[in-house]
């Protein structure tokens, strides 16, 4: 029996203009509650897709489907889906538009028909979690790229979705930033959210996913578990680098000190690897 996936993309086509195919085959199967890594090269189609998944494009041919119910484009199903489905858009200036940072989270949690008090609540725990609360009032426009993506991510947290679909919301994060965004990420997971994530960051993805989709040229050209995607020989011509972990495993392998095919997902399980067959001689 397979179970139906939270969100569907199913063989999508969709361009923005004549003779150029943004997405050409589409195809996502997102299961609830897992973490979701969407990865491919520059022009691949992976914000056109999640602009989809938002319902903000519409595919010219192919379905999409929350819960096994095709979407429909109808002002109430589109207001029902983008509270149940998040999207943190790749710039965040996009996203942004109120004056200050509080007003532009407090957006959402507003429009859902909260109370201002529990918009508040909501709007001030979110800019907590992403490390923004001490600059509450600043003016949006006078933030850095970075400050705005977190400002951008808290507005989705604020609206408590069901469904977090984020486009590289670690680029140009810092090191704070970057912790502070995985311990959110790991906070939601736990909740039971399903995640998605469009990214660069091959390594973080390694460690992170439950499952990786490839998409190039529109196309989603493999998908699965990340030993089986990520570390592949093939990588290069599917667009991505190989995980340094995937890396130093494969060398270890070749000289014969990890068995072949040896995938450590953290440096703790390569340790952990190396120290067992230390033990096993
Ligand atoms: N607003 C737009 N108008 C016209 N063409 C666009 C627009 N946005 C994207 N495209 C084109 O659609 C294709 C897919 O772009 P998209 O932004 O979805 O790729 P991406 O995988 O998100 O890339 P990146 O890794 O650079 O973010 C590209 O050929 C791009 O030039
Ligand atoms: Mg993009």
């Amino acid at each position: 029996m397979t179970t139906t996936p939270l969100i569907a993309a199913d063989n999508l086509t969709f361009r923005y203009r004549p003779g150029n195919l943004a997405l050409d085959g589409a195809t996502l199967a997102i299961p609830a509650g897992t973490r979701v890594a969407l990865v491919g090269p520059n022009g691949a189609g992976k914000s056109t897709l999640f602009l989809h998944i938002n319902a903000i494009l519409r595919p010219l041919a192919g379905q999409l489907s929350y819960m096994g119910r095709p979407y429909r484009y109808s002002g109430e199903f589109l207001a029902a889906l983008r509270q149940k489905v998040g999207l943190v858009f790749q710039d965040p200036d996009t996203q942004l538009f109120a004056g200050n940072v509080l007003d532009d989270v407090i957006f959402g949690p507003m429009n859902m028909g909260l109370t201002a008090g529990e918009a508040v609540r909501r709007a001030e725990a979110a800019l907590e979690a992403v490390g923004m609360l001490d600059q509450r009032t600043a003016p949006v426009h006078f933030l850095s790229q970075g400050q705005k993506k977190r400002v951008a991510i808290a507005g989705v947290l604020a609206m408590d979705p069901e469904a977090l679909v984020m486009d590289e919301p670690t680029a140009g994060l810092d090191y704070p930033g970057l912790t502070s965004l995985k311990e959110t990420l790991t906070m939601l997971h736990t909740a039971g959210k399903t995640l998605l994530v469009a990214t660069h960051d091959i390594d973080w993805a390694w460690g992170w996913a439950d499952l990786v989709f490839v998409l190039a040229g529109g196309r989603t050209i493999a998908a699965g578990a990340p030993a089986d995607i990520l570390a592949r020989a093939d990588h290069a011509e599917l667009g991505f680098a190989r995980p340094v972990l995937a890396e130093v495993a494969a060398a270890l392998g070749e000289r014969s000190i990890l068995p072949a095919g040896a995938v450590p997902r953290t440096a703790g399980e390569l340790a952990a690897l190396l120290a067992g067959r230390k033990g096993g001689q």
